[in-house]
């Protein structure tokens, strides 16, 4: 019971007593004179509340739409990189949908290369979980030549298939560069050794400089660019200035981004990683071995 006898759970009887009081402060505010050090606080005061309320009010009502455009750009980042639309198609979500309706995703146990159906795929965000002492894991400081530190004992592989037979194989990379870690995808052709293409949807390197990685001219010099040397060791890399083609070893070597040595140096050492041993090298061998990835399962 309140002192006057109202019942404290009653409702009406609060709001309103809230609202009495509220409209005294106001009024006491308003009848304070315009240069008042008071009224410019109260209302410096006022202004910030309702400043505050709405951007949190517009954070929580956009963060769907916020998702459902990462996804989407995701999404055409994969759709781009294995060359299904091209980037001015891109602009389409439709294009981008039907261009998805070619891809089958599948999860990959990376230490073993086998596939995995017992986790929701739907739901598995590699990112999220390489910090989960169960799904995630530590990457000894001698094997992280990424320098990532963590990585998710998965990762997706997306299948494009055409008429039903494998045509490319699209594979989540990331790096640090010289600011950020890079997060991209690169596509194989179906024989699993031959660049199709390579895009970073998420990367703070400088524009101009590493930002480059990103620039359509550039990434267009990936195309048919060889990962594996014979002994089946990841030599594909960057040197500095451009690669001449007459030279023996150039079908391993990409045009380094000029000015940008450390950036370069991470995009070299991120291929190193995720396609050998320690990424997707033992997913990669059975596929090899049995030429479908269904029978790498
Ligand atoms: C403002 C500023 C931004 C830079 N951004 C990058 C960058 O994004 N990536 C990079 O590799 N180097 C960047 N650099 C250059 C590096 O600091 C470093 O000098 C360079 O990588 C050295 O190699 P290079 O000049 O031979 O390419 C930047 C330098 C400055 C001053």
């Amino acid at each position: 019971m309140s002192k006057k006898g109202t019942p404290m759970n009653s409702k009406t009887g609060s709001v309103s007593g809230y609202k009495q009081k509220l409209d005294a402060l106001l009024s006491k505010i308003r009848s304070l004179p315009n240069d008042s050090l008071e009224k410019t606080i109260a209302v410096a005061v006022g202004v910030s509340l309702f400043c505050a309320v709405f951007v949190a009010f517009s954070a929580v009502v956009l963060r769907p739409l916020q998702i459902a455009n990462k996804k989407l750009d995701i999404d055409k980042n994969i759709v781009t990189v294995a060359g299904l639309i091209s980037e001015s198609e891109a602009g389409d979500a439709d294009l981008v949908r039907a261009a998805l309706g070619d891809i089958e995703t599948k999860l990959v146990e990376l230490e073993t290369g086998e596939f995995n159906d017992s986790i929701d795929i739907e739901t598995f965000d590699a990112r999220k979980v390489s910090g989960d002492p169960e799904l995630g894991m530590e990457i000894p400081r001698q094997d992280d030549i990424a320098h990532i530190k963590r990585r998710a004992k998965y990762a997706k592989v997306y299948l494009v298939k055409k008429g039903g037979k494998l045509n490319a194989m699209i594979l989540p990379v990331s790096g640090y560069g010289l600011w950020s870690t890079m997060y991209g995808f690169l596509a194989l052709e179906a024989d699993g050794k031959t660049v199709r293409g390579i895009n970073f949807y998420d990367q703070a390197e400088t524009p101009g400089l590493g930002g480059e990685v990103v620039n359509p001219k550039w990434r267009a010099i990936w195309k048919g660019k060889k990962v594996y040397n014979d002994q089946g060791e990841p030599v594909l890399g960057l040197i500095k200035g451009n690669v001449d083609p007459s030279k023996p070893g150039s079908e391993y070597q990409v045009d380094g981004l000029a000015g940008a040595t450390l950036t370069s140096q991470g995009v070299s050492n991120l291929i190193k990683y995720w396609l050998g041993q320690n990424g997707f090298g033992p997913f990669l061998e059975k596929f090899e071995k049995s030429k479908t990835p269904e029978g790498a399962a």
